[in-house]
């Protein structure tokens, strides 16, 4: 006898019936880079569709945001003073900390703002953390990365998402922000964190390229699922409340082991030249970048993710997809 799996495919009703996997606007962060100014709306070359604003245009941006529904949003300070201590990462003024200050006062709690926690913007190396004989120092930095949670929280951010890789810093930062009475942030754990060559136009965007060397001393070697799986744990243990996985599009195998290792939400990171690649090679008219951009996304939560941070994350909900 022939067993007609083709009975459930026949026509969109039933389809939509029989889905396994379904995607909600809710599941989606969508990243911002934040410059200091004023009026400043400066695209990114290497991401298209993608711009840095200074604080009173990322309040008009994400005003726009919020209409399609748009309401959780992960910003990335560019272009503060660097030096080699990174000490103006936890300045109370630094363009992350005003543009927190500006947007909650425009939008309060319709809005939920995590902030990235890492030093790579803020030291003139351009290392996560702090540089000492060419190698990036463990313990030193966590107490910097601990004070920089801390200012973001008492700017105002709802969560914050440490994506430095040293080891020990999910519980630094919890510890910083239990006594500080912010008990209540949670905190998003980059806890599988690949050094990857996807995060190119990142850096682009956000200043931020190691000046000498590469990550592989604190991201993880991208050959080990093992590894991965013990990172995110390890992060759950120290008080992660979160965990992620980064990239997402050539990891689905490590969102899924991470998924079945944990009882914890696990969030996906779609890269920056994930977004790239589909939208260059739409742009070119070379592959239907709608339908591929959705492709993806159905991908990360089939492999397993509940939460998919994404630089298509605007462009979903304007244009309906979910
Ligand atoms: C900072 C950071 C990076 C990304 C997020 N946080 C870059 C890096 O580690 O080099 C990458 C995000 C992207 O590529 O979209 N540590
Ligand atoms: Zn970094």
């Amino acid at each position: 006898m022939i067993q007609r799996t083709r009975r459930l495919r026949k026509n969109p009703i039933i389809r939509e019936l029989v889905a396994e996997t379904r995607l909600s606007k809710d599941m989606f962060i969508y990243p911002y880079f934040v410059v200091k100014g004023n009026n400043i709306t400066q695209p990114i070359e290497a991401m298209p569709g993608i711009s840095r604003f200074s604080p009173d245009q990322l309040v008009k941006d994400v005003e726009k945001g919020l209409k399609v529904g748009v309401n959780k949003i992960l910003l990335f300070g560019v272009g503060e003073d660097k030096s080699e201590d990174a000490h103006s990462a936890y300045d109370h003024n630094t363009v992350v900390a005003d543009s927190i200050r500006q947007l909650k006062k425009n939008f309060g709690n319709d809005l939920y703002i995590v902030t990235d926690v890492c030093l790579c913007a803020y030291t003139t190396h351009g290392h996560c953390g702090i540089l000492h004989n060419d190698y990036v120092q463990n313990d030193p930095t966590l107490n910097i990365l601990a004070k920089m949670a801390l200012t973001h929280a008492q700017a105002g951010a709802d969560m914050v998402a440490p994506s430095d890789m040293m080891d020990g810093r999910v519980g630094a930062i919890r510890e910083m922000l239990d006594e500080n009475n912010f008990e209540s942030t949670p905190i998003m754990s980059y806890s599988t964190k690949f050094a990857s060559a996807y995060y190119g136009p990142f850096r682009e965007a956000a200043d931020s390229a190691p000046g000498k060397g590469d990550r592989k001393s604190y991201q993880m070697d991208y050959r080990n699922a093992h590894e991965a799986v013990r990172e995110a744990i390890i992060d759950e243990q120290e008080g992660a409340d979160i965990v992620m996985i980064k990239p997402a599009l050539a990891y689905l195998d490590v969102i899924r082991a991470v998924r079945d290792n944990t009882d914890l939400p696990v969030a996906c990171y779609n890269v920056s030249a994930e977004y790239t690649m589909a939208k260059v090679a739409a742009k070119a008219g070379l592959v239907d970048g709608d339908r591929i951009i959705m492709e993806n996304m159905y991908a990360f939560a089939r492999a397993g993710a509940n939460i998919i941070i994404t630089y298509h994350a605007r462009e979903i909900a304007e244009k309906g997809w979910v």
